[in-house]
């Protein structure tokens, strides 16, 4: 049922940071797979670029290596993988100087579609941009992909705009938020603009809230300098988690089309009210369950920086007035789960006796694990004894459905790579956008730093502090439990 996989034009992708662990987890492993399944095709090529001294082989050692790390025994194919490292070179690249540059400019090839990748700090990027430039090495037609984080905060991220659109029109750049990416995320536009069922429910008059969980188990360990200076804020609730809630809220666009996409989840962002202290709740979590504490993992026993947050916000149009979004994420919680949930509101007449029980219906849409969807609707509990009721699922997992080809579904920066090439930037982040969203998430950053707010702690291996809690209770709803 998956695999209907149309090959791309044949290319020539340059990764900058090349031998970096973007590249070695996501990107290297995702060519390979994409390559494995017939959608990168026999014409295209791979150049890794970097610092370090390495040469075709070493490098193609290195992406051996992270294939067997980061790909399924039962996807690894050694003819396959012999034939992909072929495709494979590697050239040693000064990015503030001259070596390298006129080595590449003699790599690529004409009359294939030409990417970029900058998997590097941001700092570098106006270099890389310039000297793409200046040796003849883009053209009107490459593309470059950036990662997060695109900026600090307005003013940064506004730089960076202005540095890559020195060289590049917004045409030609593809910022990455790999949320945008995943199977289920789409399948919310599916779910939304697909069906007739769910849009006229979609709005305040029947939904009565929405709340957004991104959970994870995972701690900062080991990513402790970057992230103390990012926070989930900027890490997650800027991008990812804003992101998500754009399409739960947007508008139907006219047409499935990239700037029609993006016009309207820009003008969602632009809805949102500003958040009042009272109703965010940023948390840090403390050592517990024979683990170390956020203090240690990110090396200052002082840091203010939150590894969770919680928040209330509202999207002021028409469709939302009077709707609250709430949205949660945090490190080193009780379990991983991901997971967009809409609370619609009870029937406007209840006919049946108050005994019999009622519940609201609530649509689950599950990012991860177990990616999928669930309805939860009211019947009669079956049986004699009146009309008692019940709530049920109807649940619909994606793994099921699929089988065995679900493992073959690509994963976010797989399917993200090859939409570059196809050259479809719906799913990625326009400029304005990315401002945008800086602009409504700077005061309430700033507000914090005026006021010398610290997190709340909250125990590793729980659901997140306290206050998060009464963040619902006080608006008599609660959040959905957060379970594997
Ligand atoms: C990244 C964040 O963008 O997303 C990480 O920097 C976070 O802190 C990760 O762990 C979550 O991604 P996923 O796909 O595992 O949910």
């Amino acid at each position: 049922m998956v695999s209907r996989v149309i090959p791309v034009d044949a290319f020539d992708l340059v990764i900058f940071g090349g031998t970096g662990d973007l590249a070695k987890r996501k990107i290297l492993p995702g060519l390979y797979r994409r390559f494995l399944q017939g959608q990168m095709t026999e014409d295209s090529r791979i150049i890794g670029a970097a610092r370090a001294d390495l040469d075709d082989a070493g490098f193609r050692q290195m992406v051996a290596e992270a294939i067997e790390e980061f790909v399924p025994e039962n996807r690894r194919d050694a003819a396959v993988i012999a034939a992909f490292l072929e495709k494979i070179s590697y050239i040693s690249i000064d990015a503030l100087g001259v070596t390298g540059w006129d080595r590449l400019k003699a790599a690529v090839r004409p009359d294939m579609v030409r990417a970029f990748y900058f998997s590097v700090a941001p700092s570098l990027f106006g270099d890389i941009a310039e000297r793409l430039h200046t040796h003849g090495i883009a053209h009107a037609e490459s593309r470059i992909v950036v990662e997060k984080p695109f900026g600090r905060d307005l003013a940064s991220a506004k730089a960076l705009n202005a540095v890559l659109a020195k060289h590049f029109n917004e045409a030609q750049i593809y910022r990455i938020d790999h949320y945008l990416g995943k199977e289920t995320v789409q399948n919310l536009m599916a779910v939304r603009f697909a069906n007739i069922l769910f849009e006229p429910l979609w709005k305040a008059e029947y939904v009565d809230h929405v709340q957004i969980t991104v959970a994870e188990t995972v701690s900062v360990e080991g990513r402790g300098a970057y992230y103390d200076k990012s926070g989930a804020m900027r890490d997650m609730v800027q991008n990812h988690m804003m992101q998500l809630l754009c399409l739960i809220a947007m508008e139907p666009p006219y047409h499935f089309d990239p700037d029609a996409v993006r016009d309207e989840k820009l003008k969602v962002i632009r809805a949102l009210s500003p958040v009042q202290p009272d109703d965010i709740v940023r948390g840090q979590y403390r050592a517990g369950n024979g683990e170390g504490g956020y203090l240690e993992h990110c090396e200052d026993a002082n840091s203010k920086t939150e590894s969770y947050i919680a928040l209330k916000t509202t999207v002021s149009n028409w469709r939302w007035q009077g709707t609250p979004f709430y949205l949660r994420t945090g490190k080193r919680l009780r379990a991983r789960a991901s997971e967009i949930a809409i609370t619609f509101k009870q029937p406007p007449h209840a006919i049946f006796d108050n005994e019999s029980g009622w519940h609201e219906n609530v649509l689950v849409i599950r990012l991860q694990p177990d990616e999928g969807m669930n309805l939860m609707v009211m019947i009669k509990e079956p049986g004699p004894g009146g009309m008692r009721m019940m709530q049920v699922p109807l649940d619909m997992s994606f793994a099921e459905a699929l089988g065995d080809e679900a493992e073959d579904v690509p994963d976010a920066y797989e399917r993200l790579i090859m939409d570059v090439i196809r050259g479809n930037q719906t799913l990625f982040m326009r400029g304005d956008e990315v401002e945008s969203a800086w602009a409504w998430t700077d005061p309430i950053i700033q507000g914090w730093e005026a006021r010398g707010d610290k997190p709340q702690a909250y125990d590793a291996g729980s659901s997140g502090p306290e206050d998060a809690l009464m963040l619902m209770h006080r608006d008599g709803r609660r959040w959905r439990e957060i379970k594997k």
